[in-house]
């Protein structure tokens, strides 16, 4: 992606409402691109994120003939209920809509007018299948038959779920109406459809400019392309009464293919949000269109949705299509009509108030190269031994101790140790490697990476042991606290994308604001100021500036670097611990800053007679201070 967005659209596949959201609906789309949304909010983007509910079609009107209603009951349930289970389970939407809305029929009509207008269409008259004891057309899923790519035998007029082939319902071998399960008949009839091959170059060219899609979305696109005669052209218009009304003269009693109508559902849902200002999010060049789907849609947004938006002219075209596979359940494909599946809604009921065990374990698990399995084994370890030993042990035990040695204050540290800076550098790399997991829709490694920072802590206070210190050195487990508040402060803000809930929880338990992900960088550490002294005492030190007239390693040591200084007073020895931060060869002549009354002392049998100030940042390197003018004499005295 280029910097120079200044705004990213981010759209999760509107759901048929049909049936309630199960597991694999979220892990297909919608958790991931609520990670996605969430992080971009914490970092300050300017982000909009658009579902709804995609309510024409004959999945729905197959649904409410099974259930003995009309269409409409049927969205209307499902609709409400698709709606309150994801806001419960903390799917961040902006906006949720519905393609039934007046807005949205509007928006779909006059699309499709504009291409008509346009010319781009062309008029068939040609042969469907019809079902003469229903006596009507049968479109899409209101027909299956065997897969002429694949030979599944239970494809869609429409599409082959095995392979992922789009059809032609008079492609299917062996055709079976779903409505009476005869044999249909062809019939006549007149449909507009939009030229796929003709427009192939235009396609192809889109697609090239972006070869840095997922594989399994960049393959799927290209294997369609290429394959046999390449696209063909593909009816917009449909012979069913449940959908927009198709807007021309001679098409009454005509609907627009709900593929047709549902991808233009995410411009109606953006107008509804923003009538103002609705157009800055698709016809600017400056925005970057996202679209969250599962594999089942690829075709539909990478080819037919993009060739619409090209031919209508003035919109902009996704950036990015990062679909994922599919999510089984125990080994067994997720199937709403043999009700195989957990169902968010009752799942919500079952487990109250642990959104975030399922989130967490469809993101870990979530089908992002392959088809995956969701388990309730896996579930319970991923809570046991991960949600509750990892991340609840460290914040517990952390919050704990807090609240028993301090009142539940924040310690300040005092000095770090070696091994306090080395975990304090390793935990500000974590927001960085969690960015740009999640900036490459690798959510199953920023999720790791998130927890990876949990097990940091445990490792601390593990090696640390601050309950067992507190014992004998209270001053040194105040630092130890202090950096795995840090850590759970860190924790709070890069977990939230995952699990908001937790992260919601964790700031209250720190009661602190909510904190966004820039602050989760900023872990620069000045150690806290020492207790007062008096002038008196700094008085004491004898300070000069100097200069090395020689250098050598002391032997067998890293660290130590003998040196011979003039002081002005004298010709001094100093062992000084500065080997890993200077060569030898390098510090000839280079002036320091010197305490000459040090006590001598015996290091490595060598004895050094005094010390150099070095400066010291929170990485532990050191640096020379020493900068006089260039004329002050060796001997000068510091005060
Ligand atoms: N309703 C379709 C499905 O569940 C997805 C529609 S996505 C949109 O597979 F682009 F058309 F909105
Ligand atoms: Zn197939």
């Amino acid at each position: 992606m280029s910097a120079t967005y200044k705004r990213t659209l981010v759209t999760s596949a509107l759901p048929y409402a049909n049936g309630p959201v199960h597991i694999g609906h979220l892990a297909g789309c919608y958790l991931p691109s609520d990670i996605f949304v969430r992080y971009k909010r914490s970092k300050g983007e300017d982000v909009m994120f658009i579902c709804g509910s995609d309510e024409h079609g004959v999945p729905i009107t197959i649904k409410a003939k099974k259930e003995g209603v009309s269409p409409q009951d049927v969205v209307d349930k499902y609709h409400k209920m698709m709606g309150d289970s994801f806001k419960e389970f903390g799917i961040s939407f902006d906006i949720y809509s519905r393609t039934s809305n007046k807005i949205h029929h509007e928006t779909a009509s006059d699309f499709f007018k504009t291409l008509y207008d346009k010319g781009v269409f062309t008029e068939e008259i040609t042969e469907q299948y019809y079902d003469e004891e229903a006596k009507q057309f049968l479109a899409d899923r209101y027909i299956t038959g065997t897969c002429p790519k694949c030979a599944n035998p239970n494809a869609y007029g429409d599409q082959c779920e095995k392979c992922g082939s789009t059809l032609n319902a008079t492609e299917l071998i062996d055709p079976k109406s779903t409505l009476s399960g005869s044999k249909p008949v062809l019939k006549e009839t007149k449909n507009w459809f939009l030229p796929l091959d003709k427009l192939q170059p235009k396609i192809q060219a889109y697609l090239d400019q972006h070869k840095d899609w997922k594989t399994n979305v960049y393959g799927q696109c290209k294997s369609w392309l290429d394959s046999g005669d390449g696209l063909q052209p593909r009816a917009m218009t449909r012979d069913l009464d449940w959908g927009v009304p198709v807007p021309v003269k001679g098409a009454e009693g005509k609907v627009l293919y709900v593929w047709f109508d549902a991808p233009i559902g995410y411009i109606s849902a953006t107008k509804e949000l923003r009538p103002n200002d609705w157009e800055l999010y698709w016809k600017d060049k400056e925005t970057r269109l996202i679209h969250f789907i599962g594999k089942d849609n690829i075709v539909f947004h990478c080819i037919i949705f993009p060739a619409m938006l090209m031919e209508h002219g003035d919109f902009i075209l996704a950036d990015n299509v990062p679909a994922n596979e599919f999510l089984n359940l125990e080994g067994d494909k997720i199937s709403t009509s043999r009700n195989w599946a957990v169902w968010l809604h009752e799942y919500l009921i079952d487990f109250k108030d642990k959104q975030d065990v399922l989130r967490y374990t469809l993101c870990s698990n979530a089908p992002e190269t392959k088809d995956n399995d969701f388990t309730w084994a896996d579930f319970q370890t991923k809570n046991n031994s991960e949600l509750v030993a990892i991340l609840g042990n460290f914040v517990n035990r952390t919050l704990v101790l807090t609240h028993k040695y301090y009142n539940g204050s924040v310690p300040s540290a005092d000095t770090y140790t070696k091994e306090d800076l080395l975990i304090l550098e390793q935990l500000s790399a974590f927001p960085d490697k969690i960015s740009a997991a999640i900036e490459q829709f690798k959510f199953r490694e920023a999720l790791a990476e998130m927890m990876n920072l949990a097990r940091l802590g445990n490792k601390y206070l593990a090696e640390t042991e601050p309950w067992k210190l507190i014992k004998t050195d209270e001053q040194r487990v105040k630092t130890i606290m202090n950096i795995a508040l840090q850590i759970t402060c860190n924790l709070a803000i890069v977990c939230e994308p995952f699990i908001p809930f937790t992260s919601n929880k964790l700031f209250h338990m720190l009661n602190m604001p909510v904190l966004k992900w820039h602050a989760a960088k900023t872990v620069t550490v000045i150690p806290p100021a020492k207790p007062e002294t008096s002038f008196d005492d700094f008085s004491k030190m004898d300070i000069r500036t100097g200069t090395i007239l020689e250098a050598e390693r002391v032997p067998k040591t890293d660290k130590l670097l003998k040196l011979k200084i003039d002081t002005g007073i004298d010709v001094r020895t100093v062992v000084s611990g500065i080997a890993e931060w200077y060569k030898p060869e390098d510090i000839i002549g280079q002036q320091v800053s010197m305490l000459v009354n040090l006590a001598p002392r015996k290091i490595k049998g060598i004895e050094s007679q005094g010390m150099i100030l070095m400066a010291s940042n929170s990485k532990g390197e050191l640096s020379f201070i020493a900068a006089t003018k260039p004329d002050f004499n060796n001997g000068s005295e510091i005060k």
